[in-house]
Formats: C-alpha cells, sequence, structure tokens
C-alpha cells in the first residue's frame, strides 16, 4: 500500500470548495493559479454529447445476444475509449449508499476533512485543478491504510465504500473477461490477484468568477487498465478528446462510465486508445464523482501480449513502477507519459 500512495501523493493545495464558497473579494494572485489559457483550444460539440457507446453487461453475459454486444463493446474501446457500462448489477442500494456519503462527507467542515489531506508533493510553479479530492487505495483488502479511511463522519462512509468496493471487482472483473476475449488474449493476465483498485472522490465547485477560466481536470489519461466513474450527480462537465473536438459526455445516472487507461492501451498494442479527457466547471452547480482506478499491482510488468510480430510491436515493456513514475511527473501534461512508452 505504501507503494501506490508514495508515488500518488499530490500538492498542499488550498482546499477549493472552501476558496469557492468563502465569497471573499478572492485576490488576483489567488485566482491566477488556476487560469488556464488553452481552454479554448479545440471546439466543443455539445450536440454529440450523446453518442458515447453504450454497453449492456447484462447481455455480454446471454448467450442470445453475447455475440452482437462483444462487438459493441470492441467498436467502443477501439473507436471511442469510453463506454456506458448499463446493467452492470450493483445493487441499487450499494449505489445509493455510497452516492449519499459521498455528499455527507464533502459537507462536513474543512477541519474534519483536513485531516484525510494528502501529503505535501514539491512542485509550486503549475496551474492548479477547480477541485478537491480524497483518495484511498482499495483493493486488495490486505493493502488498504485505514488511516486514510475516514473514519467516523459520516458513521456508515467505511461501508459504502467497502461495499462499493467489492462490488466494483466483481464488474472489473466481467470487463477484463469479456475485453480480453475481444483481444484473442489471455484474461489471466489481467486478472484480481494482478490488479489494485484506488478510489477517488472528487469534488468539483462551482466557480462564479471565471467558470470558463478553469477546469476542475485538466485534460489527462487515466494511468490504469481502465476506469469506472460513477457520477454522484448529474451535471454536464466531463469532455472527451475526439477528432480534435471535445465531447461532452451526458450524464447517466443508471451507468458507470468505463475507459481506456494507459496499460491497456499498451497491452493491447494500441489497438484499444485511452482518450484524453478533461473536466469542465459551472457557474454555480457543484459536481461529485467517484473514479476507480484499476491498475497493475506493483513489481508486474506490462507490454503489448497481442498475438504480434516482433516488427509490429508499439510499446517498450515497462515495470509498473517505473511508468507510474513517468505518469506522476508528467501528470498534466496529456499524454506524454504513454508517449514514452512507445516504440520509435
Ligand atoms: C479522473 C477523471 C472525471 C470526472 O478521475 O481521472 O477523469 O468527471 N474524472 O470526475
Ligand atoms: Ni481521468
Amino acid at each position: 500500500s505504501g507503494g501506490w500512495s508514495r508515488i500518488a501523493s499530490s500538492l498542499p493545495v488550498r482546499n477549493v470548495q472552501d476558496l469557492a464558497a468563502s465569497g471573499e473579494e478572492l485576490a488576483a494572485e489567488t485566482l491566477a493559479r488556476y487560469i488556464r489559457m488553452d481552454i479554448q483550444n479545440g471546439d466543443v460539440l455539445v450536440e454529440r454529447s450523446g453518442e458515447v457507446p453504450v454497453v449492456d453487461l447484462g447481455r455480454l453475459f446471454d448467450p442470445q445476444f453475447a455475440e452482437q454486444e462483444a462487438a459493441h463493446l470492441k467498436f467502443a474501446c477501439e473507436g471511442w475509449g469510453f463506454f456506458q457500462l448499463v446493467n452492470h448489477g450493483i445493487p441499487e442500494e450499494t449505489i445509493t449508499d455510497i452516492r449519499n456519503d459521498i455528499r455527507k462527507f464533502f459537507q462536513l467542515p474543512l477541519e474534519v476533512k483536513n485531516a484525510y489531506a494528502q501529503l505535501p508533493g514539491k512542485c509550486k510553479s503549475q496551474t492548479l485543478d477547480w477541485s478537491d479530492m480524497l483518495g484511498i487505495l482499495t483493493q486488495p483488502p490486505q493493502a488498504r491504510d485505514m488511516r486514510y479511511w475516514p473514519s467516523h463522519q459520516p458513521h456508515t462512509f467505511r461501508k459504502s465504500i467497502e461495499d462499493y468496493s467489492s462490488e466494483l471487482m466483481k464488474v472489473s472483473h466481467s470487463i477484463v473477461t469479456f475485453i480480453a476475449k475481444t483481444l484473442n488474449i489471455d484474461p489471466k493476465l489481467m486478472e484480481d490477484k494482478y490488479v489494485s483498485q484506488f478510489l477517488r472522490m472528487n469534488y468539483y465547485p462551482p466557480c462564479k468568477a471565471m467558470a470558463d477560466k478553469v477546469l476542475g481536470f485538466s485534460p489527462h489519461s487515466d494511468g490504469s487498465f481502465f476506469t469506472l466513474l460513477l457520477e454522484v450527480n448529474s451535471v454536464l462537465a466531463l469532455q472527451i478528446k475526439r477528432h480534435n473536438a471535445w465531447i461532452p459526455v451526458k450524464p447517466n445516472p443508471k451507468a458507470l462510465l468505463v475507459n481506456v487507461g494507459d496499460y491497456l492501451e499498451i497491452m493491447s498494442n494500441g489497438k484499444y486508445k485511452n482518450i484524453e479527457h478533461r473536466v469542465t466547471i459551472n457557474t454555480n452547480q457543484e459536481r461529485m464523482t467517484v473514479s476507480a482506478f484499476h491498475v497493475p499491482s506493483l513489481g508486474v510488468v506490462i507490454s503489448p501480449i497481442t498475438g504480434i510480430t516482433e516488427e509490429n510491436i508499439l510499446y517498450k515493456t515497462m515495470g509498473v513502477e517505473e511508468y507510474a513514475k513517468l505518469y506522476m511527473s508528467n501528470k498534466l501534461d496529456g499524454k506524454r507519459a504513454l508517449d514514452h512508452a512507445k516504440l520509435l
């Protein structure tokens, strides 16, 4: 556990929810740290927000529809890198509980939340995201460090997280099995014992003063096999890069949003693409999400594994630790970490 949390430690930044709510005439130099100059790069195609592919997990398990649905899955991973997973089988109660507890957690007074603030990092010069987050390692269970888990506020939080986390493992297991089939690879290469799960609760405050000049999450790809995102409330804010334009993802409260991460791109030798995405900020609506990163355990070595001939291999073989360090050091520059894994 120490391993991943050491690698994933983030910056000591001001709580943005508190900053946004303070109503104080925000000092120009405070705000300046959040202003991004490149937000207008690329059109935003709102009219296409309903086009993100939908994959039905129930149909993947149903012999009558499995083949057709597997084709959808393949199309989604190849052509979009993102899909809405419906019929995921997680009990409604589990979803409701985690949503409620995340809402309650972010409403707690700052002193209480600060107990779980992340370890200080080093860099001071970069532009900051307009968001707060709580990140914890949830799987495998023996790797948990309970010091980072909110202990009693809200009092049901630990149980909600545990329940949601283990339900997600079941879903991930299914996704891995079906993705492996579409790639014709051995599902054992991504099976549970090689996978850790990291949950991050994200809070995006509204920004009255300059919503169009800040980002809740700057453009990036995820350093995971794949990520499962649950939106706690429904606000149009997440955008994915497609053909050089940004397409907002229309929230679907019944779905989990799945996206291909860097490791799956490498393993599929680039067939499945990790797609850059970002989070925009609303003038008067807050937004909350929880991302579940399924990452290879430390010590695992990642390389392209579809039956390809030597000369067609596009990515290096790399240890996860080496890659994760690269990823963290390039975190704010979109896809750069993955570029280092590419063979020229
Ligand atoms: C992430 C991410 C999107 C969101 O956590 O990597 O892209 O909408 N989150 O919170
Ligand atoms: Ni992401």
